[in-house]
């Protein structure tokens, strides 16, 4: 870990402020900044109030005893309460005239378009769970789901929650080998998938990375196999391998949600960590609806009639809180698209807001920074005037995008919320609450009501105004992750023991005088490529693994579009010679460890790495080398001095 207080040279002085039109405000859940002031301000004082209130706005089987048992760093949120997520997005629904509203809008690829209601969702809900508990499923166990973006993974995931057993998503990007990991860390007895779906005009096909995967799979007895692509090279192994449409075919329309401790594991979700092992991020049933509700109604300030669109793939954790569970215990309209948003053409997230009349629009920096790159005719042949309100989450979004995002997509009159959160934050943490908060680009702005956020030094002392240091949170918060999942030394060790007292989100921040939270980005060895976390650890024993190489450092170097762009310097084994080919397997080799979206961008051979007297890799050094930048700062350590001179010439 180093000082974010060395970056802070690179403040940024951005004085651009932006309110929300008075008509905006007036219709607001929260209609002013003294009024977000209040709720936070009476939240900080008695969070555990402030929490019950927001939880009685969903339906409990039980009510619970007491709202937090707190033994640092273990967490339980409505103890001895009893709900199901999956009968609060669905069943309570269901007795309002919601019934017949659409849940979820659905847009394929190819152009094809399915409309579920909340009663057609119940529906398809109830009969594939039942469709689980047929085959031996039952409450506690631990399901894979790997899917492409197609109604059916929400229903997965629902159906998962109706019987209580753990989902673990695994975005479909992930290659078999991904897959095969996480499923053996969470023991899973059941996989969830599809023959295939569809991205950038071609079929990605799945079943048959899942077929690879379960080779060396030993806990799982079942797979669930949805035809989307109708691909007839996919084989079913008997025994193990059902069709959805087969299960489904004879099971009753009812499925009685079970009653579920507070506490009860809703879902295992996988994240890069500082190792090469990714953390299994364990989520509960209680504090996780609680918070995703009350965030997506006030941060997305939702209202009855609106269409709802995050563009995120529910392989994130942002389709799990804002697709699936925020927008539907809502009762929300949320739409979900299933491919690329340049096929056939750039225009496609335009025409789609056009075609459904989004109101509200959720993305990433980094599809802002592609969509620049587009050019503005796309947006331009569009109306976009149903847009009333814009998103941003995954990193820190640069002020050029967001006036671009502010001007050519929310024709000056949307506000736009940039939220920062986590996977293991479960929910929105920092965050403008539309109608409230005056937005500067490139800040969060405010903590959500009920979150207690800091900037610190290690010691955990807070720093000044304007001065970098640690994020972090001070209190804890009902979707917080309870461990990962099988390791809660891990747990410990990673969140709670680099400050004192506090969970540690390993991001770098400042605060200016205005209370608004600037992001900097990691302070650790984690990467944010494209708003995707990728562990530098991880892309290293991936490249390891080949056998041409002895030796690995992957670093993060700026990426005008990704953000970050993946660097690896390379040492070979036995004077073996670097060469085009062997980059192109090396990357290669990256995508089938890991997943396409790990491939390098950059990879340099070198005779060495540069190392201090410890042996630690100068991850600092090779940074700049790898940015370009001029080498600064103490390299005394180095061990071999002539390494970093011999990587300069390569630059040349
Ligand atoms: C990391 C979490 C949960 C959202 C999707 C990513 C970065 C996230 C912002 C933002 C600056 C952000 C942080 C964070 N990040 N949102 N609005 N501004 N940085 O979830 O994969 O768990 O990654 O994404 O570095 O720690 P994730």
């Amino acid at each position: 870990m180093s000082h974010p207080a060395s970056d802070i040279t690179s403040v940024l002085k951005e004085g651009r402020v932006f309110s929300p039109s008075s008509e905006f405000s007036q219709n607001a859940h929260i209609k002013s900044f003294a009024e977000y002031e209040e709720i936070y301000n009476r939240a900080a004082n008695d969070p555990e109030g402030f929490w019950s209130e927001i939880a009685k706005e969903l339906e409990w089987f039980s009510p619970w005893e007491k709202v937090l048992d707190w033994q640092l760093p273990f967490a339980k949120w409505f103890v001895g309460g009893k709900l199901n997520i999956s009968h609060n997005c669905l069943d309570r629904h269901l007795k309002t005239w919601r019934k017949n509203k659409a849940a979820i809008i659905w847009e394929g690829e190819p152009g094809e378009s399915r409309i579920l209601t909340y009663q057609a969702l119940h529906r398809e809900v109830c009969r594939f769970a039942n469709a689980l508990k047929a085959h031996g499923i039952e409450k506690g166990d631990r399901v894979a789901i790997y899917m492409p973006m197609i109604p059916e993974l929400a229903i997965a995931m629902l159906a998962c929650a109706r019987i209580g057993a753990t989902h673990s998503v695994v975005f479909g990007g992930f290659s078999a080998n991904a897959l095969k990991d996480r499923i053996n860390d969470a023991q899973a007895k059941a996989v969830i998938t599809a023959d295939g779906g569809y991205r950038r005009g071609q079929e990605l096909p799945l079943k048959p990375a899942v077929d690879e995967a379960l080779e060396d799979c030993p806990t799982i007895k079942q797979v669930f196999v949805y035809r989307r692509t109708n691909n007839q090279f996919i084989t079913m192994k008997e025994g193990r391998d059902h069709w959805w449409h087969d299960v489904v075919a004879n099971v009753s329309d009812h499925c009685e949600a079970e009653q579920l401790d507070s506490e009860h594991p809703l879902f295992i979700l996988y994240t890069s960590g500082t190792t090469g092992k990714p953390k299994g991020i364990l989520h509960t049933t209680g504090g996780y609806s609680v918070s995703t509700y009350i965030t997506t109604k006030w941060v997305f300030d939702l209202k009855e009639e609106d269409t709802y669109w995050c563009t995120a793939d529910i392989g994130w954790v942002t389709g799990h809180s804002y697709i699936v569970y925020g927008p539907l215990s809502n009762g929300a309209t949320s739409l979900m698209y299933e491919g690329a948003p340049n096929w056939p053409y750039p225009d496609r997230f335009w025409n789609l807001i056009d075609k459904y009349q989004v109101n509200i629009f959720y993305t990433a920096p980094t599809a802002i920074r592609a969509f620049i790159k587009w050019g503005e005719e796309w947006p331009k042949r569009h109306s976009l005037a149903s847009l009333r309100l814009l998103g941003t989450v995954g990193e820190p979004i640069n002020p050029e995008a967001w006036m671009w995002y502010h001007k050519l997509i929310g024709k000056e009159k949307c506000p736009i919320v940039d939220t920062w959160w986590q996977t293991e934050t479960g929910a929105i943490m920092i965050t403008p609450l539309p109608g409230a908060t005056p937005t500067v680009p490139g800040s969060a702005t405010r903590p959500f009501p009920g979150i207690i956020m800091d900037v610190v030094t290690k010691k955990g002392e807070s720093v000044p105004d304007n001065v970098g240091g640690y994020l972090v949170i001070k209190k804890p918060w009902p979707s917080m992750l309870r461990t990962i999942y099988g390791d809660d030394e891990r747990y410990k060790q990673q969140y709670w023991s680099e400050i004192p007292g506090c969970y540690f989100a390993g991001d770098g921040a400042r605060r200016d005088e205005r209370g608004y939270f600037w992001i900097m980005g990691r302070v650790d060895d984690v990467l944010n490529v494209s708003g995707h976390r990728l562990s530098t650890m991880e892309i290293e024993s991936a490249l390891v693994s080949h056998p041409a190489v002895a030796e690995a450092a992957a670093v993060g170097r700026p990426d005008p579009l990704k953000g970050e762009a993946v660097a690896v310097f390379v040492t070979l084994e036995g004077g073996r010679k670097g060469s085009e080919d062997l980059k192109q397997e090396l990357r290669e080799h990256v995508a089938k460890e890991i997943g396409a979206l790990a491939k390098p961008d950059d990879i340099r051979f070198t005779d060495a790495l540069p190392k201090t007297r410890s042996g630690k890799i100068m991850r600092r050094l090779l940074r700049e080398i790898a940015a370009g930048s001029e080498t600064i700062g103490d390299t005394t350590t180095l061990e071999d001095i002539s390494i970093l001179a011999k990587l300069r010439e390569d630059e040349e």
